[in-house]
């Protein structure tokens, strides 16, 4: 990832890393898969989880996760941490028999909403493409 590209990822999470709750009611709606797997929210209408404090909690948890790592990217001294957050993803979700097909649902339904989004082109797919690839790298070598 180069500075350039840290940068427009940056920029481009700053436009919506405050609607957790809009991005993860897109990622369940284009995943019914994915939501079947949370026990609160399984087999229920998007509509009518969307707007209570559950969701909100665990909207907050999991878009929360990417401001942190978002956080840390463009600067090499943060690497370790970089790697540490991804492996304990990794881990939690193996143990909770979460595939990396899933993780994959995941990541092509937030590249959409944020093509959707942010003020998007070229550049900032790119930038996302390889900051993606980079954390996917780190998530499924530890699968
Ligand atoms: C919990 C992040 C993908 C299912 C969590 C938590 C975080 C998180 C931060 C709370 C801490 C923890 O228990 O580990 C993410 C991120 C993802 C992702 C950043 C994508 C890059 C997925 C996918 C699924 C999933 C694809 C299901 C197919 C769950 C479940 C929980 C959870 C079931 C526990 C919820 C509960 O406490 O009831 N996730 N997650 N996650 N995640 Fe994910």
């Amino acid at each position: 990832l180069s500075a350039d590209q840290a940068s427009l990822v940056k920029s481009s999470w700053a436009q919506v890393k405050h609607s957790e709750v809009d991005i993860l009611a897109s990622i369940f709606t284009a995943n019914p898969d994915i939501q079947a797997r949370f026990p609160q929210f399984a087999g229920k209408d998007i509509d009518s989880i969307k707007d209570t404090g559950a969701f909100a909690t665990h909207a907050g948890r999991i878009v929360g996760f990417f401001s942190e790592i978002v956080g840390l990217i463009g600067n090499q001294s943060n690497v370790p941490a970089l790697y540490t957050l991804t492996e304990q993803l990794a881990a939690s979700h193996k143990a909770r028999g979460i595939s990396t097909a899933q993780f994959g649902e995941f990541r092509a339904s937030l590249v959409s909403y944020l093509s959707n989004h942010v003020s998007w082109g070229e550049n900032v797919a790119a930038a996302w493409n390889v900051a993606l690839d980079n954390f996917f790298f780190v998530l499924t070598s530890n699968y």
